[in-house]
């Protein structure tokens, strides 16, 4: 296929940011950003840079300068100094809040500023705001308490599809069992919205390998919480070996067809697990925590290997035909309807950035 069959961003074919998600997405590991200084990346369909100054205040802003458009990012040639960006072509210079402060052998414009995004920075990542109209924040990510709990690995994947489609797979626990193979799967309680957080607990069990080595099955309960389309944050306690694990599921659109998908994870220490083999007690802590995280950032990239074709060739069905255990789909529809705030009128029509016929693979 070629890319002009990549969905449009609506049925207009208005602005391909239109397709986008109102919401927080990820931008960088702020280890990442610290050692580098200064990251560009296309974002959103954008092209943007972050840098961070000496005390470490981050800004992600428009990757293009306000004098005469030059990129700004490393790749140009753009770099930081004394914590300001420094424009490659005239040496304009840009601190953290984007204000152009400093040109050289003249004073700056004072209206000369960088388009910036507001930023939070949670467990060590940082995020940015996105909305298609333009709207402040609407809400803010919670605030994870870091205290008593392990470093966070990660594992990125691209994939043509849309975030939507990914972030359905909270409310989706039939699939669970069919396509990743869990078995005793079953929702705990009902899903449950409140403004931008939908909530959904399930439990399951399933089989894997510790370090490549030791059979494990292990009994999960999962509490899933959706900050917008862009930021799942889960909730993990595997019984079997009584490990507390946090996920992140985080999606952020490349343009209108690629998605960047990056899995997270932490975990409590191991300090006591309830099963020697598996708690790998002959080593330390910290070395067996490290082992376990990578155990169940195997175990969760395995799952984003057999969902990658279903939801590179899903195609969006306005009014999926539901059977007994689907209910919650619906809700999970509903709660999207409010990060389209362009498309007021969307009520009884699919969400934008998805046309139902059409495949999201390029
Ligand atoms: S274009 Fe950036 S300083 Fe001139
Ligand atoms: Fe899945």
């Amino acid at each position: 296929m070629n890319s002009s069959n990549a969905t449009p961003a609506r049925d207009d074919d208005a602005a391909p940011a239109g397709a986008f998600p109102e919401g927080w997405y990820f931008v960088s590991a702020l280890a990442s950003l610290r050692r580098q200084r200064l990251i560009e990346k296309v974002w959103l369909g954008q092209e943007i840079v972050a840098w961070c100054d000496d005390e470490g205040t981050v800004c992600v802003a428009e990757a293009y300068c306000a004098h005469l458009g030059s990129h700004l990012g490393p790749g140009v040639g753009g770099r930081v100094r004394q914590g300001c960006l420094v424009c490659p072509f005239h040496g304009f210079e840009y601190d953290v809040t984007g204000q152009c402060v400093a040109t050289p052998g003249a004073a700056p414009p004072t209206n000369a500023r960088l388009k910036v995004f507001e930023t939070q920075e949670i467990a060590g990542m940082l995020f940015a705001w996105w909305s298609p109209v333009g709207r402040s924040p609407q809400w803010r990510l919670p605030e994870l308490e870091q205290d008593g709990w392990g470093g966070v690995g990660f594992r990125a994947f691209r994939l043509r599809s849309h975030p939507e489609y990914m972030a359905e797979n909270a409310v989706d626990v039939n699939h669970l069992s069919h396509l990743h193979g869990y078995h005793e799967t079953h929702p705990v309680g009902r899903v449950a919205v409140d403004g931008a957080h939908l909530r959904s607990a399930f439990d399951f069990k399933r089989r894997g390998r510790v370090a490549g080595l030791w059979a494990v099955e292990t009994s999960v309960s999962a509490v899933v919480n959706l900050y917008g389309l862009g930021y799942s944050f889960v909730n993990i306690h595997e019984r079997t070996i009584d490990v507390h694990a946090r996920f992140w599921v985080l999606t952020t659109p490349v343009d209108v067809t690629r998605t960047d998908l990056l899995l997270a994870c932490q975990l409590r220490p191991l300090a006591r697990p309830k099963r020697a083999v598996l708690g790998l007690r002959f080593l330390p802590v910290g070395l067996r925590t490290r082992l376990y995280t990578q155990f169940l950032l195997n175990g969760q990239a395995r799952d984003v290997r057999q969902d990658l074709p279903i939801w590179s060739h899903r195609r969006y069905t306005p009014r999926p035909k539901l059977n007994r255990l689907d209910g919650e789909i619906m809700v999970f529809r509903r709660y999207c309807r409010q990060f389209y705030p362009g498309d007021a009128d969307t009520a009884a029509r699919e969400p934008p950035g998805r046309q139902s016929g059409r495949s999201v693979m390029a």
